[in-house]
């Protein structure tokens, strides 16, 4: 069946003349005036992911495990109403896409895109399949049942391991195969570029050793280390991984042979249709590196990025899982992973909603809370769950209270996430957000000192910190003498760097984005602003003309 029509995926897409063809349940589409493909921009040692031609943020969510299913996205869509996520991350099932050898079923992809569009979302399809936690579950039955062909890996003692070995050639080739195939498909149904990025396997590595010692990871182990890491880890020639990279070079092997090998499954869908590819990383205690063995060793962590930008160029990025609820080892792991050669995304995460802040403030593109429906499936452990839901007791009218806490943040930015990403990547936007024991902060801007105090305040008191942190700001420079003001549980004031001087407010407008333009609903005095400019819980959004006086 044949048929034309338009499809809008809401504002500020475009609406587009789409031809279609339905088949075998299958959707597939041409468009007459398809946006460009989602890309990653660098500019001036800055980032941004750039979606119909202009930066974009991802305000996003990650759904549980097991719900990508078209029988429970009816409990997708709503929590990401009710989070005002922009975007989600969804998983696609290798075992589902191909039943049986070679014949590939992207029904299911088909109607995550669909139900997608018509819930004005974009898509961050996570491809489980050879890796899904240093485990092999996604892999198809068919292969799980041939163990010789789609070898696990193999420990020290000979002990078989539930890991896939980085050098099952005939896994990788059924996976770049089976990539291929599913980019192959978003390219012909997805003209609309509802989906900006894909995630290759997830969370790879193995926990329960540091390397494959099969046969032929033992040959691999005793050749020359490559010469592409030698240059990534400022290595001379001619010793062994062990000689050269000490207890640390099993794992730097094993990292090698993971990236080469989800390189090469990149490569494949790359080559078929270019979207911004990632690979995911659970971390390894970044304050206090683990000894070998205790992590998802051989995955993308802050120990071997450079292996991983060698081993595997078709990757745009690797990207830290940050589940870290020690504020500093939070901030660290954002630090990590944004590099010159890197941008910053957050794939999954938990902990206080305030590390919305933190990331923002280290020019994250996306942002994503993991375990984000309403499956009741919900299994983020307690250690890494928000405390902080109630203090926000006005969001907590969804069903399930997890997701509440991140709703303040979430509403206050997702109006102006373009503006946000735009003026990120320009340079003009910084973010904090409270550390333990820390009450003020303050931020430079030019001629502007920018304080931040924590704290919930009377007019003229002195700050003294919330009674834990839970406190955020968010600062952009509009003009020489203008800011976007933001923030939960802080005060924020400016002061002129040059001696003497003070400032005096002209103008400070309460407002909010509408399709990029800044709509005032109010401008405080008095009280509101005499003592400084207050933020609580209530999100707020301040437009604050000064000068000097
Ligand atoms: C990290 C993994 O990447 C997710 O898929 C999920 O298993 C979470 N852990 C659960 O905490």
């Amino acid at each position: 069946m044949i048929s034309s029509f338009i499809v809008s995926i809401g504002k500020p897409w475009r609406t587009l003349l789409v031809a279609s063809v339905l088949c075998s349940g299958a959707l597939v589409a041409a468009a007459a005036d398809a946006p460009p493909i989602p890309r990653l921009v660098q500019q001036d040692g800055r980032y941004a992911l750039f979606v119909d031609n202009a930066p974009y943020l991802m305000l996003a969510a990650q759904v549980n495990n097991s719900s990508g299913w078209p029988g429970v996205l009816s409990k997708v869509w709503p929590a990401m109403a009710d989070l005002h996520a922009n975007t989600v991350l969804i998983p696609v099932y290798w075992d589902q896409v191909e039943r049986k050898e070679g014949e590939f079923d992207f029904s299911v992809v088909d109607a995550l895109i669909t139900g997608a569009r018509s819930h004005q979302l974009h898509l961050v399809l996570l491809w489980f399949a050879t890796w899904k936690n240093g485990n092999q579950h996604y892999m198809p039955a068919w292969m799980k049942q041939d163990p010789v062909r789609y070898p696990r890996l193999i420990d020290a003692h000979g002990e078989t391991v539930d890991s896939p070995s980085p050098f099952g050639a005939a896994t990788l080739a059924a996976d770049m195969k089976a990539f291929a195939a599913f980019m192959g498909h978003l390219k012909a149904v997805d003209a609309q570029r509802t989906v900006l990025m894909v995630q290759v396997e997830n969370e790879s590595g193995t926990w329960e050793c540091p390397r494959d010692y099969s046969p032929e990871a033992q040959k691999r182990f005793a050749e020359p280390v490559p010469t592409a890491v030698l240059k990534a880890m400022n290595k001379p020639a001619g010793g062994s991984w062990t000689e050269l990279f000490g207890p640390e070079g099993e794992v730097f092997f094993h990292a090698w042979a993971v990236a080469s090998f989800i390189g090469q499954v990149a490569a494949a869908g790359k080559a078929v249709y270019p979207l911004p590819l990632y690979a995911n990383a659970a971390q390894r205690d970044i304050m206090k590196p683990s000894s070998p063995g205790n992590y998802g060793n051989g995955g993308p962590t802050d120990n071997v990025i450079p292996i991983w930008k060698a081993a595997a160029p078709a990757l745009d990025m690797v990207c830290p899982d940050n589940y870290n609820t020690d504020t500093a080892a939070y901030i660290k792991a954002l630090q990590v992973y944004r590099r010159e050669d890197n941008a910053l995304f957050i794939p999954e995460t938990g902990g206080s909603p305030r590390f919305l802040f933190f990331a923002l403030g280290t020019q994250a593109i996306g942002f994503s809370p993991f375990g984000m429906d309403y499956t009741k499936d919900y299994v983020v452990p307690e250690g890494v769950r928000p405390k902080d839901d109630l203090l926000h007791p006005w969001a907590l009218t969804g069903t399930h209270k997890f997701l509440a806490p991140w709703i303040a943040g979430y509403r206050v930015i997702n109006p102006m996430a373009r503006e946000i990403a735009r003026w990120n990547f320009e340079g003009k936007l910084q973010a904090v957000a409270e550390e333990p024991g820390q009450v003020t902060q303050t931020l430079s801007f030019g001629a502007w000192d920018v304080s931040v105090s924590y704290g919930v305040w009377a007019r003229y008191a002195r700050p003294a910190g919330n009674p834990q942190p839970i406190g955020s700001a968010l600062v952009v420079q509009l003009g020489e003498n203008q800011f976007l003001v933001t923030g939960f549980y802080s005060r924020i004031d400016f002061k002129p760097v040059e001696p003497g001087k003070h400032r005096q407010f002209l103008r400070v407008e309460e407002g909010a984005y509408e399709n990029g333009e800044f709509k005032v609903v109010r401008e405080l005095n008095g009280d509101q602003t005499d003592g400084g400019l207050d933020f609580i819980a209530e999100p707020l959004v301040l437009r604050v003309t000064i000068s000097a006086y």
